[in-house]
């Protein structure tokens, strides 16, 4: 496997829709595991292959599920386990009318962070990194996360959705669990 380097705004492929993927060949695999790798060394929850400079649609998203009952701050619990999705040619197909502002970031661009609306819940059909058609319900962070992933293979940032953005302060960093690539 090896890190793939990430391209950041103004990179005009960031701008463009990426083509839809048609040959599930080891070229492919070898480009999922390279995505993969680089998602987690970033550290990232989400990597699309425009931000690694190929205008294809497809996107790695890894992500736990906070617990919902995680208000308690003295009661460590152990993490939930990460989950990995890998999106082909993904389309959003029912979307909650149910919307929530969140902040977001993107290892395109670095430093920044803005509020952004989203649906509350999705439902994605794609298909996995074996061409075989799936069907993901997210709702919270991970519908999040997708919107944001599938918004990098439609050519949109998430800047140009943001109703306010501000640069991030030093102190800020370790609430980046917080925060989407
Ligand atoms: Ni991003």
């Amino acid at each position: 496997m090896a890190l793939k380097k990430i391209v950041y705004l103004p990179d005009p492929i960031l701008r463009r829709k990426a083509k839809p993927i048609t040959k599930f060949d080891t070229n492919l695999q070898k480009l999922i595991d390279d995505m993969i790798e680089t998602m987690r060394e970033a550290p990232g929850v989400g990597l699309a292959a425009p931000q690694i400079g190929l205008s294809q649609q497809l996107a790695v998203i890894e992500y736990a599920e906070e617990d919902e009952n995680d208000d308690d701050e003295t009661e460590k619990k152990p993490a939930k386990p990460k989950k990995l999705f890998v999106i082909i040619n993904p389309e959003i197909i029912k979307a909650s009318e149910e919307t929530v502002v969140g902040v977001e970031g993107c290892l395109s661009l670095p430093g920044i962070v803005g509020e952004v609306e989203r649906h509350e819940s999705v439902q994605v059909k794609a298909l996995n990194r074996h061409g075989k058609p799936v069907k993901i319900k997210a709702d919270g962070w991970l519908a999040r996360i997708f919107q944001h992933e599938i918004d990098h293979l439609n050519g949109l940032m998430y800047t140009e959705k943001a109703t306010k953005l501000w640069k991030m302060q030093d102190d800020q960093e370790e609430d980046e669990e917080e925060i989407i690539e």
